[in-house]
């Protein structure tokens, strides 16, 4: 894939931006980059502080894809994300992906994705893929990749490396499916095996993480014993 990339000094949130280019037919490809959000957002309408220092951008994706398969592409780049900070960190550093798309370096959370579909008549019209990374400005509690090695990252480099990681990525599940992209994440998933607290809309559920299921849905094994494949939400582990 050939990106096109926009750098803008500040902006609301990169992923607007990226959703007016789709809905003017912009290409797959166009990507908006910004040094600073004013309202930058995670998921579930929570705030993604973003000041200078870390790195925010959007990618334009139109897969030809089921609306149902859209959540794939989260894991696809979660994926991409810590495949291209491996060349960034030290041994010794352990790098982990929390269901459904944060990523973790010693236990701590480096980057997140958000992503956002734009259906026209029912049909996947294109997907703004959001993605933070903490590189010099972590909020409190998470951690930065110039902490993680010690050194001052350029933004701009781990931006590249991070495209054209997520251009193999995207290849990949296109060309082979989701099989692969799962067998990969759950390699790397966070805790399985562990306590979680499962957190839906309206209510939580207690058990055992188990893993991802041939959608991408989290599959614990509730305190009854009964597995329990869930859709969307988000999960705490016991010792966070
Ligand atoms: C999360 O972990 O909740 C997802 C965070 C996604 C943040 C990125 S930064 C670039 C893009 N623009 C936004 O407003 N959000 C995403």
């Amino acid at each position: 894939m050939k990106f096109s990339i926009k750098t803008l000094e500040k902006t609301d949130s990169t992923q607007d931006v990226i959703k007016d280019l789709g809905a003017k037919g912009t290409p797959e490809g166009a990507v908006i980059h910004a040094l600073e959000q004013l309202k930058g957002r995670g998921r579930q309408g929570k705030v993604w502080h973003s000041p200078v220092g870390n790195l925010y951008m959007s990618v334009l994706l139109r897969p030809e894809c089921l609306a149902d398969d859209v959540p794939q592409l989260a894991f696809v780049s979660g994926l991409a994300i810590s495949a291209a900070l491996e060349t960034y960190l030290p041994a010794g550093h352990v790098k982990t992906l929390k269901w459904p798309n944060d990523v973790f370096v010693d236990g701590k959370k480096i980057s997140g994705v958000l992503t956002e579909t734009t259906l026209v008549r029912g049909r996947v019209d294109c997907v703004a893929v959001g993605i933070g990374i903490n590189v010099s400005a972590p909020p409190e509690g998470a951690i930065s990749l110039d902490t993680a090695n010690g050194r001052e990252n350029s933004i701009e480099g781990l931006r590249d490396t991070v495209l054209e990681s997520l251009a193999r990525h995207y290849r990949a599940w296109q060309n082979r499916g989701f099989e692969v992209i799962r067998a990969a994440w759950v390699k790397q998933a966070h805790g399985i095996g562990e306590p979680i607290i499962a957190c839906l809309p309206d209510s939580e559920i207690k058990g055992i993480f188990r893993g991802v299921d041939e959608q991408g849905w989290l599959v614990m094994e509730d305190r009854s014993g009964n597995e329990r494949h869930i859709k969307a939400g988000h999960i705490e582990f016991k010792s966070q």
